[in-house]
């Protein structure tokens, strides 16, 4: 988490800075900070708070002028968030940036305590400084080498010496980093969107790898001090996919992205009516004896894994077990040989979702990243890679990125099944082609059910609690409306499998606990309307969200959106699209930051 920023050029770089650290606010924002060379000197100006709270200091008092600078947005880990926390942190000759956690900070505090370093902050970036400042000698580079082999941990780092007013330092270890070339100026940004108004090119730091930028060359260095030579990469997004465009959230921008963004991941992948991800690294050769699959993801992601579940083990009949990164790691996996592990990740960057990437390969299975961020850790390590091209996604809460993680389920789910002659080519094209026509199907769902959604987040605007339930597909998609509901709103809401309730959750029903029942599929459709009745006749105030051919007693439920039918195995597609709205609208009206809620962030590069 975090974000760091860098830019050595000719403009009064501290506007550049604060710009681009505008479009990593995702990452974190308890506080912002920048540092810049003014007339030779350091000048640094942080404030806790967002962004803006930063922006009205520098109004106040004045911005530093220069054209060299650093800058930061925090996700705090060590220390609360405060102006003193805030980064940038210095020693006597460096001012540092800083993404990740020092693990073993504890350690060089005490032997720096011990040479008489005193310290202003809790954080663990400070203790990083303050040893940079230690092992000084003259040469940046060679201090820099000398310091990263002391630290245990993640980072990302954003380094100036007060002698060296030309350039800046980078390097990275675990956490991502990137370098921008310009015209004349040069950048450094945990994620492209940072850099996308200055420029497209830019270069991918690998670990351990250290980049000097001055405004006119960019050199990088291995970790023994070797010149490496790396390939430029040119962002395929413009500017305006990191902009608002006239939407007043990026959410809802996002949410109306949904339709095209399906358009680029799925349209491409297939040919005469068939999946190819030959360009992934599969084929029917390499899939069709795994004999156990396992979807390890964490948050949103982990919640289109579920779904994935479902769909792969009904069509290819082969075993998934979906599993939390963060559990799967320290819960020796009986995984091996003959397995697949396959990773879902938006940012590619998910410290426990690399950690059980890593775990599968060391383990033998074989692993297949599903990421959306070109080039991150996750991408370049997997077996093979499906990407995601829902281009950035700027809002904390994940929607586009979590439809075109199904649509890549799906995909996969038919390539697998085909591999492993479960289907008939002729089923999979009527698949393919329900797959296809999902984006158009969205488009109009987002008109007919947009103002029903914004009429029934007025009903739950005051509630304290609620419940999501559903059957089979529909409870996997409810574990992602609870979630995207409770994140933006803060209201807390729990996912329910419908047929579950009555084993102790029912006892929770009142009317003062709404129930919103996702009823999407033919087969369990009796049954989970059964369920409604169940809650309704206890008082609650129910929602449904179901497919307009299915007959429901209206006694049964207080509200209905209705979406469109199709192939029961492809709605959790649609019936996302009014669960997002639903959550974006209460959030709106209880007048939350959506974009940024509170304590959250959303690259978690921490454990
Ligand atoms: C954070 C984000 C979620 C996301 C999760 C996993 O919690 O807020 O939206 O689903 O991380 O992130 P990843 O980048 O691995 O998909």
């Amino acid at each position: 988490m975090c974000g760091i920023v860098g830019y050595a050029g000719s403009r009064d770089c501290s506007d550049v800075l604060v710009d681009a650290l505008s479009k990593l606010e995702y990452r974190g924002y308890d506080s912002a900070g920048i540092a810049v060379f003014e007339n030779g000197e350091i000048k640094v100006s942080k404030a806790q708070g967002k962004l803006e709270m930063l922006r009205k200091k520098m109004e106040a008092e004045g911005k530093p002028h220069g054209c060299v600078g650093i800058g930061h947005t925090r996700w705090a880990t060590h220390g609360e968030p405060s102006d003193v926390n805030s980064h940038p942190h210095s020693g006597a000759d460096v001012t540092i940036v800083h993404n990740g956690i020092i693990e073993n900070y504890r350690e060089l505090k005490d032997f720096l305590d011990s040479k008489g370093v005193e310290f202003v902050s809790e954080t663990d970036t400070e203790v990083v400084a303050q040893l940079l400042n230690y092992y000084y000698d003259g040469s940046p580079l060679d201090t820099i080498i000398k310091t990263i082999r002391e630290l245990e941990g993640s980072f990302a780092l954003g380094i100036i010496f007060a002698a060296f007013p030309d350039r800046i330092y980078a390097v990275r270890h675990e956490s991502p980093l990137i370098v921008g070339v310009g015209d004349g100026e040069n950048y450094i940004a945990s994620d492209v969107p940072a850099i996308l108004k200055y420029t497209r090119d830019y270069y991918l730091l690998d670990h351990d790898e250290i980049a000097v930028l001055t405004k006119d060359e960019v050199r990088i260095y291995d970790e023994h001090k070797e010149l490496v030579s790396k390939e430029l990469m040119t962002a395929d997004w413009d500017e305006s996919a990191a902009e608002k465009g006239g939407y007043e959230h990026f959410m809802i921008k996002e949410i109306h992205e949904q339709p095209n963004a399906i358009n680029m991941t799925v349209k491409p992948r297939i040919r005469d009516g068939l999946p190819n991800l030959e360009e992934c690294g599969i084929t029917h050769e390499n899939i069709k004896d795994f004999k156990n699959i396992f979807v390890v993801a964490c948050g949103t992601a982990m919640h289109a894994g579920l779904v994935g579940k479902y769909v792969i083990e009904k069509l290819a009949r082969v075993p998934v077990t979906v599993d939390i990164a963060s559990e799967f790691r320290y819960r020796s996996p009986i995984v091996g040989e003959g397995d697949l592990v396959i990773i879902i990740s938006q940012s590619g960057e998910t410290a426990d979702s690399l950690a059980a990437l890593r775990l599968a390969k060391s383990l033998g299975a074989k692993t297949l990243a599903i990421v959306n961020a070109k080039g991150s850790s996750i991408a370049r390590e997997a077996d093979m890679l499906i990407y995601t091209h829902a281009g950035p996604e700027i809002a904390v809460a994940s929607t586009k990125a979590y439809i075109v993680q199904l649509s890549v389920m799906y995909l996969f789910a038919f390539e697998l099944a085909l591999a492993k002659g479960r289907i008939t080519e002729e089923k999979c094209r009527k698949l393919t082609a329900s797959l296809l026509g999902v984006p158009d199907i969205i488009e109009k769902i987002l008109k007919s059910s947009l103002e029903k959604s914004q009429y029934i987040s007025t009903k739950l605007i005051s509630a304290d609690s609620l419940l999501y339930i559903g059957r089979g597909l529909d409870y996997a998609l409810s574990m992602e409306g609870s979630l995207k509901l409770k994140e933006i709103s803060y209201i807390h809401s729990e996912s329910y499998a419908a047929g579950e309730l009555k084993h102790g959750t029912i006892s929770l029903i009142t009317d003062e606990m709404p129930v919103i029942a996702v009823v999407t599929q033919s087969d369990l459709l009796e049954k989970t309307v059964s369920n409604i009745v169940e809650v309704k006749s206890r008082g609650a105030m129910v929602i449904i969200i179901s497919r307009e051919d299915f007959t429901i007693d209206e006694k049964a439920y207080d509200f209905r959106i209705d979406i469109p039918a199709m192939d029961d195995m492809l709605m959790p597609m649609l019936a996302a699209v009014p669960m997002q709205l639903v959550a974006y609208y209460t959030s709106v009206l209880r007048g939350n930051d959506v974009d940024k809620p509170r304590n959250l962030a959303k690259s978690v590069t921490v454990e």
